[in-house]
């Protein structure tokens, strides 16, 4: 019987990941855990447990005791954070990979989801339309960890043939989970003060283009990429996704044609710095054609969808 663990599922892609996996394998078959000791309200139906992904003790217990067969392990400090914190986020980001990687290892689960992200990538690394396999030299603790962490993915496979599987996200963009610590955060919280006060200072440049995805997008196809038959998952790094490339002015633009007074400024800060270094679009053919991948949110659509429901009473408390 199925049986899936999601690791940091009160974060921006974890809380809704949860509700999808319920929707499509039934809420029983979905235990959801995260650091915090309290489950968020979102999922109250679910099982939630208390786990510290370093804490292997209690992963091991908690996966032994459920008889959990594959792991979405999305605990991990972001871009903008690690850098405030690059010790801990080197330990969190590895050590939490290793815990689960072993498990695979020694047959006590039978399939992980990872996430890497656009962050692999560098200054070095051809700016647009980035392939698949190119020059990756991160300068963010964050594109170090996820790039050591893709390659140690790729080893564990080779080796010991465990099912892991991964894709590079780039920038989320949802309406029901707020992200945290990331370079990508703006074309988030645009929204909310679009809605709010029909104005926004952007903490990065007018020019800055970088891959982003709907929500809805990504977690298609993360569990597509999970349901995929093992032959056709080749790439055991990670798989690029293309997702929508814009800049700040072009989201600025895009929401004007809702709300035609929308005033946007920019106040780049050290996240311009992160931004400068990544891609500003990512080819993903790979993807398409190892496991058929295809997105269905372009701008026009995404920014719809957000201004319909971005709620900005969450944000800004009455
Ligand atoms: N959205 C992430 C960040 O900005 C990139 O993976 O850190």
């Amino acid at each position: 019987m199925r049986k899936i663990l999601v690791i940091g599922a009160a974060g921006q892609i974890g809380s809704e990941l949860v509700l999808e996996l319920g929707r499509r394998f039934g809420d029983d078959a979905v235990i959801a855990s995260d650091v915090k000791d309290e489950c968020p309200e979102a999922l109250k139906d679910f099982k939630y447990t208390q786990i510290d992904v370093l804490d292997n003790k209690k992963l091991r217990n908690c996966v032994q005791q459920e008889g959990v067969t594959e792991v979405y392990l999305l605990a991990a400090l972001l871009s903008a954070t690690a850098e405030q914190q690059p010790k801990f986020a080197w330990q969190l980001n590895m050590d939490g990979l290793f815990n689960v990687l072993d498990l695979a290892k020694e047959g006590i689960i039978k399939k992980i989801f990872w996430p890497s992200s656009i962050a692999v990538f560098g200054p070095s690394t051809p700016k647009n339309n980035t392939p698949q396999q190119t020059i990756m030299e991160p300068t963010t603790v964050y594109g170090i960890s996820k790039q050591a962490g893709e390659q140690w993915c790729a080893y564990y496979h080779e080796k010991y043939g465990v099912d892991v599987r991964s894709i590079r996200y780039p920038g989320l963009i949802s309406h029901a989970s707020l992200p945290g610590g990331g370079t990508t955060d703006y074309a988030v919280d645009i929204f909310y003060h679009a809605k709010e006060h029909g104005e926004y200072t952007s903490f990065l440049g007018e020019q800055t283009a970088l891959p982003m995805m709907y929500m809805e997008d990504a977690i298609r196809a993360t569990i597509e990429l999970m349901e995929a038959p093992g032959e056709n998952i080749q790439t055991r790094t990670s798989y690029n996704l293309a997702g929508i490339s814009f800049t700040p002015k072009d989201l600025a633009d895009a929401i004007r044609k809702h709300i035609p007074d929308f005033g946007i400024d920019y106040a780049p800060d050290y996240r311009q710095a992160i931004a400068a270094t990544w891609p500003a679009s990512i080819n993903d053919e790979v993807a398409q054609k190892e496991w058929q991948w295809k997105m269905k949110y372009d701008l026009d659509k995404m920014v719809t969808t957000m201004l319909e429901n971005v709620q900005p009473e969450r944000l800004f408390k009455k």
